[in-house]
């Protein structure tokens, strides 16, 4: 199985995203996958520009010379495709959704009605069709709640690409990463091992079990442990600056 990992933070290889997807692809390659990891914010990514040539013109291919044309081809090469990004504003960050409006010379123009007698447009020549897909995201705060644009935002778009979203994992108190704090190493130690397991099972079975799902929602830190600490970091780092 081949897998692609589109990681949309601008934080690229220092992001919290980056501290997930490293275990997940160490997972997946321990059972057998080729991997490929790459970082948006590195790209040369322009913004779509709503022409629609790509649908008219030159079906399949964009009028914008950047690095869309390479990223599409690594999507073409993958079975699986990791959509992963940090929680921006309650959605994926700007660096991805530029990235996904992109995604629109894979699509042919005309509607055609779903089962459930919703619009979708077909993918153009395959390009997309029957890919396998997981979104991988992390954000600050410390309820899954805030996840909930996230999940119904990629539900929707990998429908609209006619793929099958085989995987979620998303992370809460994101913001734990970076910290050294007494036994929180080993708390993230079992997270990770935790996320290889799921990058294992995924490739291995195709889902990623129950009891591992289950797992990798739980809260790192008591909740009320974690609002208190991330406002004394805040009012330490703002006190700091003004020295
Ligand atoms: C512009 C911006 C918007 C954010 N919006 C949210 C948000 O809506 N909800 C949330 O819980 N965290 C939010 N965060 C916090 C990030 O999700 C958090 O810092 C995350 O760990 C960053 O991941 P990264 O290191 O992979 O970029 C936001 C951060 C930034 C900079």
């Amino acid at each position: 199985m081949k897998i692609v990992v589109f990681n949309g933070s601008p934080r690229g290889s220092r992001s919290n995203t980056h501290t997930i997807v490293t275990p997940f692809l160490e997972g997946a390659r321990e059972a057998g996958a080729e991997t490929e990891n790459i970082f948006l914010v590195d790209k040369n990514i322009h913004h779509c520009r709503g022409c629609y040539v790509c649908w008219i013109k030159t079906p399949g291919r964009c009028v914008i010379d950047d690095d869309m044309t390479g990223l599409l081809a690594k999507m073409a090469w993958a079975d699986m495709i990791v959509f992963a990004t940090p929680l921006y504003v309650d959605n994926v960050s700007g660096i991805m959704k530029q990235f996904l409006d992109r995604l629109i010379p894979t699509a042919d123009p005309h509607f055609l009605k779903d089962e459930n007698g919703e619009c979708k447009h077909l993918p153009h020549e395959g390009l997309l069709e029957a890919k396998d897909f997981v979104v991988i995201s992390n954000c600050g705060f410390p309820e899954s709640s805030h996840f909930q644009v996230l999940r119904l935002y990629f539900r929707r778009m990998i429908r609209n690409v006619c793929g099958r979203l085989v995987g979620e994992i998303y992370r809460t108190q994101g913001e734990l990463f970076p910290l050294k704090a007494p036994g929180l190493s080993t708390i993230l130690d079992a997270y990770r091992e935790q996320v290889r397991q799921a990058g294992r099972e995924l490739v291995e079975t195709g889902v990623i079990s129950e009891a591992t799902s289950t797992q990798l929602e739980q809260p790192l830190i008591p909740e009320a442990l974690y609002i208190d600490g991330a406002n004394r970091w805040w009012d330490k780092n703002i006190a700091n600056c003004r020295l």
